[in-house]
């Protein structure tokens, strides 16, 4: 039995993105640098599979091991990168610092301008931001997204993420310190 008027309009948009799904031959490796990254935890694990969460959702990265399961291709196509966002650009760092004092290094910081992203690498070679936002409504994000600045240069600007530290530390205005400056970041390095 067809839903009355389903096939008319917009199909309704899920909720939420709720939450992504890694397969691996590494598969103790990988779930101990999530862990260690993102501040997660298990809800469920076994040795071949682990559903690990770090904010209200039971849970937000799954990971597993799967049989035939070959060495990532960077060059392949499908998702380039996940991006896990931070409330503040100083919590931003703040989990740097303490990923760094973990031997734990990014292979990418850049000011994209929208936002303030802190890339790594995890133990497959997939590529994880890290990032806080950089204006305080998604309608100043949006215009900016307009802006001749951002479409001139969607990347961004190459940023140094231990001067990130220490302007923050300094106390510098978090408005001027969002600000794109320097040479552009080019293409991501993973
Ligand atoms: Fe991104």
């Amino acid at each position: 039995m067809s839903t009355p008027g389903a096939s008319q309009g917009p199909v309704l948009r899920p909720a939420t993105l709720a939450h992504v799904f890694l397969r691996t031959n590494k598969f103790p490796e990988m779930v101990a640098w999530y862990k260690a990254v993102l501040g997660a935890e298990a809800r469920l694990e076994s040795d071949r599979i682990s559903f690990l969460c770090f904010d209200a959702e039971h849970h937000r990265v799954a990971i597993c091991a799967l049989p035939d399961t070959g060495d990532k291709i960077k060059t392949g196509a499908g998702l380039e990168h996940m991006a896990f966002g931070f409330a503040s650009l100083d919590d931003l760092a703040l989990a740097y610092q303490q990923r760094k004092a973990r031997g734990i290094t990014p292979s990418w910081c850049v000011n994209h301008g929208i936002t303030m992203p802190i890339y790594y690498s995890d133990a497959d070679g997939n590529m994880v931001e890290t990032q806080a936002d950089s204006f305080d409504s998604n309608e100043e994000a949006t215009a900016y997204m307009l802006s001749e600045e951002f479409k001139e240069n969607p990347v961004g600007t190459e940023v140094d993420p231990e001067e990130l530290v220490r302007r923050l530390q300094a106390g510098e205005d978090r408005a001027e310190i969002r600000k794109r400056d320097g040479p552009c970041a080019g293409a991501p390095k993973g």
